[in-house]
């Protein structure tokens, strides 16, 4: 099945039996790598560098933005769920100049461009807002319309929730852990 918006062939890597909807929009394929059994649902918009892992989903209308410079990593076995927008790179919003993709090379100001890191298993909820610079450790799951700002510490496998997300509970991996080993042994094996 063809992609409307962009030559799928121009991907940096996509690995086996992994899936991009027809209507994902990738503006630079080539910074853009994914790894296997993964999935990006339709209307998805990605305009940054983007490195994803194995058997993660980013869901249906999810925006990852903030230019070339910009970059967001996600591990194994992540799920984002439809409408989160991660921002890897935004404008300076109190001193800076001209910034934004209809400034000249030349001359525009500062950017504020910071990786975000999505660590293996995390889960964020629809409508999840993920600012520059943050770093979700394992485990790490949010509750829908909450805002993560990059000044936070998140803590692995600990549920936060609201704007800004504030901890509101633990969350137990254990199940999650030994179905992951199950299902390494079988890739391993070659099953899958
Ligand atoms: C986070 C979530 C899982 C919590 O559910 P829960 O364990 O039943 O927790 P509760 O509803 O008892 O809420 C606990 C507290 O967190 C608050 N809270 C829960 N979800 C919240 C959210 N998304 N934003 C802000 N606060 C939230 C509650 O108001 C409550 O606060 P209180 O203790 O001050 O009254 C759920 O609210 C949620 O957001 N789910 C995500 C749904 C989604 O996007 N799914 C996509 C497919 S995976």
């Amino acid at each position: 099945m063809e992609n409307i918006f962009f030559d799928i062939s121009r991907l940096k890597a996509i690995e086996k039996n992994s899936i991009v909807g027809k209507t994902v929009r990738i503006r630079k394929p080539a910074l853009v790598s994914i790894g296997r059994n993964s999935i990006i649902d339709d209307f998805a918009y990605i305009s940054c560098q983007l490195e994803m892992g194995d058997f993660s989903h980013i869901g249906a209308g999810c925006h990852m933005i903030g230019g070339p410079q910009a970059k967001v990593s996600i591990g194994n076995f992540v799920n984002i769920a439809p409408s989160a927008n991660i921002v890897a790179g935004q404008n300076d919003y109190r001193t800076g100049g001209l910034v934004g993709p209809t400034i000249p090379e030349g001359h525009g100001g500062h950017a504020d461009v910071r990786e975000v890191e999505i660590g293996n298993h995390v889960l964020l909820g629809c409508n999840v807002v993920v600012l520059p610079g943050v770093r979700l450790p394992e485990g790490v799951s949010v509750g829908a319309f909450s805002l993560l700002k990059s000044n936070v510490e998140y803590k692995q496998w600990t549920l936060y929730a609201g704007v800004p997300a504030r901890e509101i509970g633990k969350r137990d991996g254990s199940l999650m852990k030994a179905q992951e080993e199950k299902l390494m042994k079988a890739v391993q094996e070659g099953l899958l």
